[in-house]
């Protein structure tokens, strides 16, 4: 078995127990994805230094070698805050109009990807295979290939790949993706973003694409590109349910909401993730369902992140008017409809509280994937299951049909799902949910991990092995 370098923006090898809610799903992926597999997770620390000095520090956490880099405060500014998560993430998640184009985030993009291939490059050994992830390092395997490596390289993107006529808006876009063309592998999360990027390659740089819908032909190269679906880690979220912590957290929300049915959702605070939608959805059916309404709580747990960003500034603010309105207007002397929570929960808590809900409400706007959608499954008694709803515009989406689907943008429609599943029979919840956990029980994260690593091993070291 070839070793892994694993090479992400943040290295966080979470721990069951303690594990914040607010890491993310590639964190929790990653982690899961590199305990059974020799090899080294390569990232930034999360820590600012004065001057970038390169050093490397490395670690052994919770069963995986880790090497991580600090970061100058420029770096951080117009690399993380600025190109990833002010330009990128905005412009893949569909929201041209908070998408911001400055010449010093790409440039110190690249920058900060040249100081990751110079930091680890040395680490690398031949027949190591090289997993890098996510917007962040779009860049870095040809980085690499400048600074001599010639292993196999793969990059698997965690979010949405916009359609064409979004992305041409992005200044300096043929570059990004010539830069991108010199992975041997390239993974998406779903086919919808696959064929938007194949489009892109064929459309705007003239690339080729074999009849095979994923190998695509550009100067001379191959590369070989495809949907490659993440999952949970079911076995682990499992174990992590079946604990005291779990336990006590699904008794105590339980015990809270006396006798109420909860409607929970859990969401890094971003505006992708719908919010601002699902208050006024879940608003909208309390005023349609005033019989129904004061039988409900919703939980909405919402750890903040990006702080330094602006726009993440701003939809914390629009969110806790809307809660505060939502509730002013509902609430009585001994019932508030939104208890809106802006801490992390350990993973065992979290399978706690989705056993407790009635409702697991996943309405992002656009979404790669979303594994909270598949923990809440995963969290289900299979007795007494609760109902999913969830957005049309998640990866996930694709693979739980058997959720109540909805397009997040419709306050009536989110918001007849709701008295829908609230009202929903118990043989329909078994039926539905033995129509999903299948699927997020087989793709876990060790499926996924072992598809992409053999697509990154090649035809040769698949048909040797
Ligand atoms: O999946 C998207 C992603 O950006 C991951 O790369 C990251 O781990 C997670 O969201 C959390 O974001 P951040 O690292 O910016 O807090």
């Amino acid at each position: 078995m070839s070793r892994l370098i694993v090479i992400s923006n943040r290295v966080s090898v979470p721990k069951t127990e303690n594990a914040s809610g607010a890491q993310g799903g590639l964190a929790v992926a990653l982690g899961a994805a590199l305990r059974e597999h020799r090899g080294i997770w390569f990232g930034w620390s999360g820590q600012e230094t004065d001057s970038f000095t390169g050093h490397l520090d490395l670690q052994r956490q919770h069963g995986v070698t880790t090497a991580t880099i600090d970061l100058e405060s420029q770096d951080i500014d117009e690399y993380y805050n600025g190109y990833a998560n002010r330009t990128l993430w905005p412009l893949f998640h569909h929201r041209v109009d908070l998408t911001e184009y400055e010449r010093s985030f790409g440039e110190g993009y690249e920058r900060v990807n040249g100081r990751f291939a110079d930091s680890v490059a040395p680490l690398i050994e031949p027949g190591d295979l090289v997993w890098v992830h996510d917007y962040h390092l779009l860049p870095l395997g040809k980085f690499l290939q400048d600074r001599g490596i010639r292993n196999r390289i793969g990059l698997f993107l965690h979010i949405p790949w916009p359609p064409t006529r979004l992305f041409v808006s992005l200044p300096f876009h043929e570059r990004l993706v010539e830069h991108m063309l010199h992975y041997d592998v390239i993974g998406f999360q779903s086919e919808e973003w696959h064929e938007s990027f194949c489009h892109y390659v064929e459309k705007e740089l003239g690339g080729r694409v074999a009849a095979d819908g994923g190998t695509i032909e550009w100067q001379g190269r191959s590369i070989v590109t495809r949907a490659f679906p993440i999952g949970i880690d079911y076995a682990e979220f499992v174990e992590a349910g079946a604990t005291e912590v779990a336990h006590r957290a699904h008794d105590r929300l339980r015990a809270s909401a006396d006798g109420k049915k909860v409607i929970i959702g859990v969401d890094r605070l971003d505006y992708s993730k719908g919010l601002v939608e699902r208050f006024d959805s879940y608003h909208r059916f309390l005023t349609d369902h005033p019989e129904a309404a004061k039988d409900v709580v919703l939980l909405q747990i919402a750890p903040p992140s990006r702080e330094d960003v602006h726009t993440y500034q701003d939809i914390r603010n629009t969110l806790e008017r809307s809660a505060g309105h939502i509730n002013g207007a509902h609430a009585d002397i001994d019932w508030v409809p939104i208890r809106y929570v802006n801490q992390g929960y350990s993973r065992a808590e979290l399978a706690g509280f989705y056993r407790a809900a009635r409702v697991g409400l996943v309405t992002p706007l656009r979404d790669g994937m979303n594994l909270v959608a598949k923990e809440y499954v995963a969290a289900q008694d299979p007795d007494d299951p609760g109902v999913l709803i969830l957005s049309r515009f998640a990866g996930a989406a694709l693979q739980l049909p058997d959720a109540l689907l909805v397009n997040p943008h419709s306050s009536e429609e989110v918001g007849e799902a709701i008295a829908t599943a609230l009202a929903m029979p118990k043989e329909e919840r078994i039926r539905r949910w033995q129509g999903m956990i299948g699927s997020v029980r087989d793709e876990d994260v060790i499926a996924w991990r072992d598809d992409f690593v053999a697509a990154l091993s090649g035809p040769a070291a698949r048909a040797a092995a």
